[in-house]
């Protein structure tokens, strides 16, 4: 049996990352390929508590560390009861946010050291890596006008928007630093120019 492929897409907050996993799983889907939909952090069930706990408005004085060892938390059960499984079964991952996030938002917004993270990244990920990681590109303002026509903001939403502007510019130098795995791609255009894009590189996975 083939191995599955692990594809993951993040992004600012209001990059338009939901839309394009239903379209990217309806795409798989119609190839015949069995497709396994997650995300982070969360996507088991204590993965969805560890979640709750970190989007939880209530906690506003959890310190950064700490988000971020609940963050890693979150993926290694992720990985090791639900992503390796469905890997080792054939069937493609398409998570909704994975590491990068962690060196974008901890690293970036929150400023920690990214080679803290990394040997976070190492302890818990070892060599596993996504085969394909879409970074779905808006600028800050037109994230932020869409999360502000959502309803209530969770508590990394609240942040200001100097931390959403340093979350930007990890994922990009992240994109250049990874050019094999990481695809920027431009998500200011129309739903289906930014699917026609992402179509290319899924299409030779
Ligand atoms: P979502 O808004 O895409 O559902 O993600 C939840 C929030 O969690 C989002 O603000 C990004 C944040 N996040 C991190 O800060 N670090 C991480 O490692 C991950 C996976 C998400």
């Amino acid at each position: 049996m083939n191995k599955g492929k692990f594809i993951t897409i993040d992004g600012v907050e209001g990059s338009g990352k939901s839309t394009q996993i239903d379209l990217i799983c309806s795409y798989l889907q119609r190839k015949s390929i069995d497709v396994v939909r997650t995300r982070e952090p969360g996507g088991t069930d204590l993965g969805e508590k560890i979640r709750s706990l970190l989007l939880d408005v209530d906690n506003k004085e959890m310190h950064s560390d700490t988000e971020l060892l609940l963050m890693f938390s979150s993926r290694n059960e992720l990985i090791q009861n639900k992503i390796i499984p469905a890997l080792n079964k054939g069937s493609w991952v398409v998570s909704d946010r994975f590491t990068d996030a962690s060196f974008a938002y901890q690293g970036g917004g929150r400023m920690l050291d990214l080679n803290r993270i990394s040997k976070l990244e190492s302890w818990v990920l070892g060599e596993f890596q996504p085969n394909l990681t879409l970074f779905l590109d808006v600028s800050v303002d037109v994230g932020m006008q869409r999360v502000e026509a959502r309803a209530a903001k969770d508590r990394i939403e609240l942040e200001e928007r100097a931390f959403f502007e340093r979350v930007r510019s990890v994922f990009i130098d992240r994109s250049k630093s990874y050019p094999e795995r990481i695809k920027l791609i431009d998500a200011s255009g129309s739903i289906s120019e930014i699917h026609n894009n992402i179509k290319l590189f899924l299409d030779v996975l």
